[in-house]
């Protein structure tokens, strides 16, 4: 029963909440710096009324953060002299906004605090707090202590990581998410999917963590297909969006697995959406684990765990893991979720995705290691599914 659990300091979850962000920021000193997305102007009510306690500056993020992104961002919030960093859009803004706290406190060359590609030291001062408002319900980013930042120069995705990158608070308003596009709501949603998966098999789950994914399998296959047939879907948006928060927990206090150590490489080589790469692994690589646990480690407890996952995921009490990879596939499928080739992502470049998914820090997650043939499964698999 050991475990370590980091949370945000508080969650405030359900319709309406993100309205109350202004007392948060007044109590935590004012002077936001807010990170926003491609449009600026999507949340421009939202961010006036944050006005009262003392808006320091706007900042938009154009697509998933580089590592100049944030560092030129940080460099903006340091000369505004901003005390806290508000972040309101998906994923990708609200992990700009950890990284612009984080560096603002810590100037300097980010290169030092980088996993990977630079020096991985800790950060030296503590990160501005961050009100977390997430706008779609996938990455859990709103959870977690982490930020995936793209290093073109090295064709990479890599983090940056402390405790204290969790934000203070986080406002999880599913009425954020109504207006979010089909393409985003079912990429992003198979994100949260693969989240709630891979930490239930991976060899650090814990019982804080395996309550977390029991609850969040139980509705997100459920959820999902109601909000992909009517994004309208208050109950299923609502439901999405605690299944995304409670796939963002469990991944920050247990890991995850093979679909997201492709994830970081592949999306650093080719201009993939994370979702879309996760929501196309998925289902090939839970079919290569369970090929090499039942050759390798019949006993396996991961084994069990898949069967359960498939049972709580399908809402069918005869479902198993033998099922499983066919019902991922439809849903997929379902969702409209292009083949990674069509993206860019060809046969060419497979023994360089393999080589740089072997280092991933997800990886080490993943219930069972798998060689480089069987990762070259999982993209081969990829390549010759059914559209
Ligand atoms: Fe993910």
């Amino acid at each position: 029963m050991n475990f370590d659990w980091q949370a945000p300091g508080r969650i405030r979850f359900g319709a309406g909440v993100s309205s109350e962000a202004q007392a948060a920021v007044a109590e935590l000193g004012g002077g936001a710096f807010v990170v926003v997305g491609r449009d600026p102007d999507r949340h421009a009510g939202w961010v006036r009324a944050l006005g009262a306690s003392g808006v320091v500056e706007r900042w938009s993020v154009v697509g998933e953060p580089t590592v100049d992104d944030v560092r030129e961002g940080a460099e903006a919030a340091r000369a505004a002299g901003a005390r806290v960093v508000v972040a309101i859009g998906g994923g990708a803004v609200l992990d700009a906004g950890k990284a612009v706290a984080a560096l603002a406190s810590n100037p300097g060359d980010p290169m030092e605090f980088l996993e990977v590609i630079g020096r991985g030291q800790p950060l030296r001062e503590r990160p501005l707090p961050v009100v977390a408002v997430p706008t779609t319900a996938g990455t859990g980013s709103e959870a977690t202590r982490n930020a995936v930042l793209g290093s073109p120069a090295h064709r990479l995705k890599v983090s940056l990581r402390s405790v204290g990158m969790i934000p203070r608070v986080a406002f999880v308003d599913p009425e954020l998410t109504l207006g979010c596009p089909r393409a985003v709501t079912a990429a992003s949603g198979l994100d949260a999917l693969t989240q709630l998966l891979e930490p239930f098999v991976c060899r650090k789950a814990n019982a804080m963590t395996d309550a977390l994914c029991r609850e969040g399998l139980s509705r997100v296959g459920r959820d999902l297909r109601r909000v992909l047939a009517d994004g309208m879907d208050r109950e299923a948006r609502a439901g999405m969006a605690w299944c995304s928060l409670a796939g963002g927990l469990a991944l920050a206090n247990a890991g995850l697995g093979a679909v997201h150590g492709f994830a970081a490489p592949a999306g650093g080589m080719f201009p993939i959406p994370h979702g879309v790469v996760c929501a196309a692994l998925l289902g090939p690589v839970v079919a290569v684990n369970l090929a090499a646990l039942e050759s390798r480690h019949p006993g396996h407890e991961a084994l069990a765990r898949y069967d359960e996952a498939a049972r709580r995921l399908t809402g069918d009490p005869g479902m198993d893991r033998l099922g499983l990879v066919a019902w991922i596939g439809e849903l997929v499928r379902e969702a409209g979720i292009p083949r990674l080739a069509s993206l860019g992502l060809e046969e060419s470049a497979w023994d360089t995705l393999v080589l740089a998914a072997q280092r991933a820090s997800s990886m080490k997650g993943n219930p069972v290691e798998l060689d480089a043939g069987e990762l070259r499964e999982v993209l081969s698999r990829e390549f010759r599914r059914a559209i």
